[in-house]
């Protein structure tokens, strides 16, 4: 009777601290920093600068509150509702934007800054659920490279067969190819060189980061089937997954721009690790300082 109470005692816990931790400290922040937002001078006719600016993404509040509250002179552009803030940081142009959650609005919000701003570089970050048992919640992911684990073809199979999702092959998403003038399918995106290079000179200057460079799995499917992940991890090599990388990459394909993208481990449920909020900080913080560098060793060179 006793251990049955414990359980429940253990069971209640468990609801009423965890989600709701996370619950409030998302509310906390997003009030927060929806009032500095709103607090920012309103850009008035178009963005004019002299330099392409960096253009730094991600997709939620708290994986762009220190990116935004960084910038000098920080000015917002709204376009179709998405919110864009154009600054400078470390005397260089940076433009940040909100991408909202998932492969559509990434996509649609990289092409309007695209339009809107000419960047020179885009860097498209934040959190991702873990697709290896190696990696733990605060580790960092570089993007070598990202696919898209929806761009696939399930194999034919009959009728009462069942569902075998696993007899799958990559067919990629569709980017304009500038060798054949035509969209043509990709089955990875693969980071800018330079970028990818700055980022690991950053990783190796700067220990306290935990780092890796990786693959990064984009689709709108939240995964928490195990067998699953761990079939992409085997089949695609994919280090986590997450729901605008690929997405972002695709543009940026299309529209001939240098991208990378950069995750940190946020959730596994490899390890059985839960959602950290806090963890989005380390993907900023590593960030600006790929950023800083980038800026002062390709651009104000
Ligand atoms: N699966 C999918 N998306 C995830 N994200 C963090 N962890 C995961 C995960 N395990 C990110 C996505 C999206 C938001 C829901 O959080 O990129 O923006």
């Amino acid at each position: 009777m006793k251990k049955f109470f414990a359980l429940i005692i253990a069971a209640l816990l468990l609801v009423t601290t965890s989600p709701q931790t996370f619950a409030q400290d998302e509310a906390e922040l997003t009030a927060s920093i929806e009032e500095f937002y709103s607090s920012l001078p309103e850009a008035k006719g178009n963005y004019k600068s002299s330099q392409r600016p960096i253009l730094i993404e991600g997709a939620m509040n708290i994986e762009t509150d220190i990116f935004v509250k960084a910038l000098k002179n920080p000015v917002a552009y709204r376009e179709l509702n998405y919110l864009f803030v154009a600054g400078t940081y470390k005397n260089y142009p940076v433009v940040v934007v909100r991408t909202e959650i998932g492969l559509a609005n990434a996509a649609a919000s990289t092409a309007l800054a695209i339009e809107k701003f000419n960047p020179v570089a885009v860097i498209n970050q934040g959190t991702a659920g873990g697709h290896d048992s190696a990696l733990k919640v605060g580790d960092i992911v570089i993007g070598g490279q990202s696919i898209g684990l929806s761009a696939v073809k399930i194999d034919y199979s009959n009728e009462g067969a069942g569902i075998d999702v696993t007899q799958q092959e990559m067919r990629g998403t569709y980017s304009y190819d500038e060798a054949t003038k035509i969209f043509q399918p990709f089955t990875e995106y693969h980071a800018d060189t330079t970028l990818f290079n700055i980022a690991f000179a950053v990783a190796n200057k700067h220990e306290n980061f935990n780092v890796i460079s990786g693959t990064i799995g984009t689709s709108d499917t939240w995964l928490n089937c195990v067998d699953y992940i761990n079939f992409l991890h085997e089949k695609y090599g994919s280090s986590c997954e997450e729901m605008e990388t690929n997405a972002a990459a695709q543009i940026c394909h299309t529209a001939g721009i240098p991208f990378i993208g950069i995750r940190v481990i946020s959730n596994s449920a490899l390890t059985g690790e839960n959602f950290d909020v806090s963890s989005a900080k380390v993907a900023q913080n590593f960030v600006l300082l790929v950023v800083e560098d980038y800026i002062h060793k390709i651009l104000k060179k």
